[in-house]
């Protein structure tokens, strides 16, 4: 085996946790814990927190100040716990009247996004007089300001034995930016900008951004914005359908390895991480400082808020239509429109995004839409309109600006739809009726959908499941967390999901596959159905992106 495939294993050991070495002899072990004589003595943390220039936090959760514990952080002035009620749930507005991100994941070292691994071990919602514990949060959290944080951080673990984890925003529905007893690499404040007017390399020439991995999506816009330019956001951009998928669009990324490397990876220079990183998911093949990625000029874009319902016609109708909407669709898509929509049992709402579309095109593009409702009697809601550039658009239909709008569904679970499925008459009413489902059941209704085409234009290889390029709808059920109900309740709202949506989701859509940062942690087909059988072929060897086998400690640690 050559030494560049055994660096590649090296790098994919880290799933399971750092490995002590990248050699095939040293299988990754369990983790130390607080309480384990391994655990490091508090000199010893504060040792690493010089290494880091100051930059270490012990972690505090958030609602510690609803709650007395030893944080004695217990605020009993009622304005911060209703602040922490107003950015809990969503549409997220603070007592100032702020519209704020929905939860405290963002901008908290150590709170994240996943209520299944928050665990009620420190929420505003429960009794007061319950205690506030860290519970699967990081016991500390380095505020990564560069490439010696990183450096230090790993170090540490390695020599203690810790788990590290790495948190961006905490929106991950799988847990992996957290971890009971972990040190965690916080990369939100990394809010480097570069515009670079002319990147040259042999597979692009042009406009292009470098972004410090804290760079939040309505940051990005922005910034393309005032170039005059756009940017493909997470994970395919309504509106981008020309562009490719987002992973198709990177140029570099600037990581730390597991050994302390500083490395820049491209199509052409340690290729093999650029391959992983672009499209793999995981957060396993190094810690990303930021990424390069192609900007696209600007222009008008054309949008509508369509919407119609099942008043007047009933029922039955309204699902013909949406099974003729859907129809319509591939049509739409390849001229680089797209709608995000949600359909519920009644009613489905839709807005569209037209690059390029001037008023009369954006009437002629929805005509189709417009015709088929007309002609079974159902009155749309139809407000086309065209916005000066891409950031107007985005904020008109997703604001308010600056944040914009961020979903938050903790069980989330979701399916992308293979678009063959949709052309075909007999596959469509499958859809159909799988969508009519999904929305019968309460607390997972409505279906949110994403449509999209990804672009054959050419793009350097990269490990995106290719169930993408097949693909035409991104869709997820709304499943929310209820903090009324008793924890019990919620563990079987989770399971459901897991166990009846999902398979009922990828039996009606075969040859679709599970979008890994949108997906049940209880999902059994996780290798197939995240990771593909994505295969890179070079010279010396092959390289696979999915994982093979994962080693569960009996305390649960050590993953
Ligand atoms: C790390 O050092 C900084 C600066 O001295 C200090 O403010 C911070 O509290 C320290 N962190 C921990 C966990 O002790
Ligand atoms: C949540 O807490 C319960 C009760 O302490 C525990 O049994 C369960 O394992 C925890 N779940 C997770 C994901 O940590
Ligand atoms: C909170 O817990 C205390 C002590 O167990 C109990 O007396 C009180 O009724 C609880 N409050 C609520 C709102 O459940
Ligand atoms: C993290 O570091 C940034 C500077 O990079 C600083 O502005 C911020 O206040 C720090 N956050 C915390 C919670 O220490
Ligand atoms: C977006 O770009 C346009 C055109 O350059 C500019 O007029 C506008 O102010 C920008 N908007 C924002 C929010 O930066
Ligand atoms: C609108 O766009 C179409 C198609 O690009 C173009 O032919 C037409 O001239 C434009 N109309 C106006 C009023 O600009
Ligand atoms: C259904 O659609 C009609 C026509 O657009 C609209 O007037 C009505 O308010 C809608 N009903 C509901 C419940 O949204
Ligand atoms: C449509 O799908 C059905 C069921 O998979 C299949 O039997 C049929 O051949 C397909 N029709 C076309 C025209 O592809
Ligand atoms: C929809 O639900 C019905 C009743 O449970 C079931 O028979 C049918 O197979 C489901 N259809 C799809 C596509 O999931």
């Amino acid at each position: 085996m050559s030494t560049k495939s055994l660096v590649f294993l090296g790098l994919i050991s880290t799933a399971f946790g750092l490995a002590t070495s990248t050699s095939h002899s040293n299988l990754p072990s369990c983790r130390a814990l607080p309480g384990d004589a391994a655990w490091p003595k508090s000199h010893e943390w504060a040792k690493l927190n010089k290494t880091i220039n100051g930059n270490l936090i012990a972690t505090i959760p958030e609602a510690s100040v609803c709650h007395e514990s030893s944080f004695g952080t217990f605020d009993s002035s009622p304005v911060p716990n209703s602040k922490l009620h107003g950015m809990w749930h969503f549409p997220a507005i603070c007592p100032n009247g702020v519209p704020s991100l929905t939860h405290a994941s963002i901008s908290a070292p150590g709170d994240v996004l996943s209520q299944y691994f928050q665990n009620y071990t420190c929420v505003p919602f429960t009794n007061v007089s319950q205690n506030c514990e860290l519970g699967n949060f990081p016991n500390y959290v380095v505020n990564v300001t560069g490439v010696n944080d990183v450096r230090g951080a790993i170090a540490f673990a390695k020599k203690y034995n810790i788990r590290i984890v790495i948190k961006n925003t905490g929106h991950d529905y799988l847990g992996k930016s957290t971890g009971r007893g972990s040190l965690s690499l916080w990369t939100h404040n990394l809010k480097s900008t570069e515009y670079i007017p002319s990147y040259s390399s042999p597979y692009y020439k042009g406009p292009a951004a470098k972004l410090g991995a804290g760079i939040e999506g309505w940051e990005a816009y922005g910034l393309a914005n005032s170039t005059g330019h756009r940017m493909v956001g997470v994970p395919v951009l309504p509106s981008v359908s020309s562009y490719g998928t987002s992973a198709d669009n990177v140029l570099e990324w600037e990581v730390v390895t597991v050994d302390g490397q500083h490395l820049i990876a491209t199509p052409n220079q340690n290729s093999d991480l650029y391959w992983a990183l672009s499209g793999g998911g995981g957060g396993t093949f190094a810690v990303v400082l930021s990424m390069t990625a192609r900007l696209h000029t600007d222009s008008i874009v054309g949008g509508t808020l369509l919407s119609f319902n099942d008043s007047i016609v009933g029922n039955a109708a309204y699902w013909e239509a949406v099974g003729v909407f859907h129809a319509l669709l591939p049509d739409f898509l390849d001229g680089g429109n797209s709608f995000t929509y949600s359909v519920g049992k009644n009613s489905l709402s839709a807005y569209g995004t037209m690059p390029g579309a001037n008023l009369t095109e954006v009437n002629r593009l929805l005509k189709p839409f417009l015709a088929d409702l007309a002609h079974r009697n159902i009155t749309p809601y139809n407000t086309p309109q065209v916005s000066p550039n891409y950031y107007t658009h985005f904020y008109t239909y997703l604001g308010p600006a600056p944040y914009g709008y961020d979903a938050f569904y903790p069980f989330t679970n979701s399916r992308i739809i293979p678009r063959s499925l949709v052309a075909n008459s007999t596959t469509n009413a499958v859809v159909t009726d799988l969508f009519r489902n999904i929305t019968l059941v309460e607390a997972f209704s409505p279906f949110y959908c994403d449509s999209f085409t990804v672009a054959t234009q050419s793009h350097p290889d990269n490990s995106l499941h290719p169930a993408w390029r097949d693909g035409m709808l991104l869709c997820a059920p709304a499943g929310s967390w209820d903090w009324n109900a008793t924890p019990e309740e919620m563990t079987a709202r989770d399971e459901y999901a897991a166990k009846t949506l999902q398979p009922m989701m990828d039996k009606a859509t075969p040859g679709g596959m599970v979008y890994l940062n949108e997906a049940n942690h209880l999902y059994a087909d996780w290798k197939e159905s995240f990771y593909g059988n994505q295969v890179r072929e070079t010279a010396e060897c092959q390289e696979q992106v999915r994982p093979t086998a994962v080693i569960v400690c009996e305390d649960g640690s050590g993953k």
